[in-house]
């Protein structure tokens, strides 16, 4: 499917208990319990969680009784988002973020620091408006900006949540990536911005895999194909799949990932996407 846009063991209450965060020790010793499994409850960090599929990630960690650090560039607009924040008994924390602020990345890893991060998942991401990326006239500082969303930020939240993620017991980056960043698979020429995007990321998580694997933090990329959300506003609902099915997708792509498999670019069905 392709995707252009138009624009356990663990016992759950302690961690209903644990609103301001997971201590690594509690995951260190679940790990050593032989209770790390990926369906175990942890901590996910997630961007862009005020809509669409970041929203729908944050409601299904939350449901599995994950620890979710929800982050929302305007927390005080996030009404869905902060909804589920209130319903969800401390188990979701609304935490305000723009991926294009490294400082703010940086202060939020350190009001986080000593706490462990199992899942550091990088979804915030902008289309770039298929207009401003035609051929002749290109504007570039869309492109600037489509590169420190769906670029920068993501291996900036890599590095900075590193020890976050190296203090958890399944210790996962994983960055929503698209098939249009498959320079493999590309077919026709459109949305030079968006699709370099996805194709630097991609680069950067290969590069982040083999860095990371000797320390066996897990890097993957997965990919929801064109779901129903705002980014792809306009176009036929037939043409989108729901954003429970992406999500669900991505979330067995996100458990089954192993340190044997890290750096994979996954497809829909969780196969291989050529780079
Ligand atoms: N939907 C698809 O068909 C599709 C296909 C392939 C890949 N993807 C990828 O899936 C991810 C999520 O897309 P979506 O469909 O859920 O899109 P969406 O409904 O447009 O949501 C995008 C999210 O990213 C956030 N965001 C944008 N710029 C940000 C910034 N500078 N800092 C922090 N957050 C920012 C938005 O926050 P605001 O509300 O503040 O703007 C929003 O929460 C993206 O990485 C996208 O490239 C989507």
């Amino acid at each position: 499917m392709s995707d252009s846009p138009s624009g356990s063991g663990l016992d759950r209450r302690r961690f209903l208990g644990l609103a301001g965060g997971v201590a690594v020790g509690t995951l260190a010793a679940a790990a050593r319990a032989g209770d790390s499994g990926p369906s175990a409850p942890g901590t996910v960090l997630v961007t862009g969680a005020n809509r669409g599929i970041g929203l729908e990630f944050v409601r299904r960690y939350a449901d599995r009784g994950w620890k979710t650090i929800a982050t929302a560039r305007r927390p005080g607009e996030a009404a869905d988002l902060n909804a589920l924040a209130e319903r969800s008994q401390g188990r979701v924390v609304v935490e305000p973020l723009d991926v294009t602020d490294l400082a703010a990345i940086d202060a939020l890893a350190e009001k986080y620091r000593g706490q462990a991060i199992d899942v550091l998942l990088n979804n915030a991401g902008v289309g770039g408006g298929g207009d401003n990326q035609i051929f002749g006239r290109l504007n570039y500082p869309v492109f600037d900006e489509v590169m420190a969303v769906n670029a920068r930020g993501p291996i900036k939240m890599c590095e900075a949540f590193l020890p976050h993620v190296a203090a958890s017991a399944q210790k996962k980056m994983i960055t929503v990536s698209s098939s249009q960043g498959s320079i493999g698979s590309v077919k026709m020429p459109m949305l030079y911005f968006y699709r370099s995007s996805k194709s630097a990321v991609n680069m950067l998580m290969a590069n982040l895999a083999l860095q990371l694997k000797g320390r066996g933090i897990i890097v993957g990329l997965v990919t929801p194909g064109a779901t129903d959300t705002d980014f792809m506003k306009g176009l036929p609902k037939a043409m989108l799949r729901p954003v429970t099915d992406a999500v669900e997708g991505m979330l067995r792509d996100i458990d089954g990932f192993t340190i044997e498999r890290t750096g994979q670019f996954l497809d829909t069905k969780g196969g291989l996407l050529p780079w």
